[in-house]
């Protein structure tokens, strides 16, 4: 609780002291200074490696590595790590994929699949051109990467 305080306590001074410098700067970074950054920059994001993440039962390693394209843009347009970030842990704009918890889905790959097909790959501009094999192997991806070992 203390040692968080302290945290808390650091990055507000980070903060404050990056809002002053910003504003030092002149009155044509006021704009910038309005912004607020999505928490995603301040952290490096790593690209989980596919080639060694689990592969969910019935799913094979290439079904993963294809997943791996299309959750990162390099197959069928997709436009997943826009959203969920690089590693998958989320942006402001798509939550935490890798955290092993969801909230529309038990994390099965077949409601993983659900959730994509309802949500993700079906909205126009959402998302890319995902054929049924793209989906089913970004689903079998985001389960492979929601249950990697935490970061240490
Ligand atoms: C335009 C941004 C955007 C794109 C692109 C996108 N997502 Fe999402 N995704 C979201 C948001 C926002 C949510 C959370 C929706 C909610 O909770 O109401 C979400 C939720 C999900 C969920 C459900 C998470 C849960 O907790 O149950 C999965 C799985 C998912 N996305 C996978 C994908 C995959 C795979 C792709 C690429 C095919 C993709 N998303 C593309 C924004 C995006």
């Amino acid at each position: 609780m203390g040692a968080r305080l302290i945290v808390l306590a650091l990055a507000a001074c980070t903060l404050f002291s990056a809002q002053v410098v910003t504003s030092r700067a002149g009155s044509d970074q006021q704009e910038l200074r309005l912004v607020t950054p999505p928490l995603s920059m301040f952290r490096n994001q790593i690209r989980p490696p596919a080639d060694t993440l689990p592969v969910p039962a019935g799913f094979s390693r290439d079904q993963v590595l294809h997943g791996d394209r299309v959750f990162h843009g390099e197959a069928a347009n997709g436009q997943c790590s826009v959203c969920h970030g690089i590693d998958g842990k989320g942006t402001a704009n798509g939550n935490d994929l890798t955290a092993g918890m969801f909230i529309w889905s038990d994390g099965s790959v077949k409601e993983l699949k659900r959730s994509v097909l309802h949500n993700m790959a079906i909205a126009p501009g959402r998302d890319g051109d995902l054929e049924p094999a793209d989906v089913d192997a970004v689903a079998a991806y985001v389960w492979a990467i929601s249950r990697q070992e935490p970061a240490k």
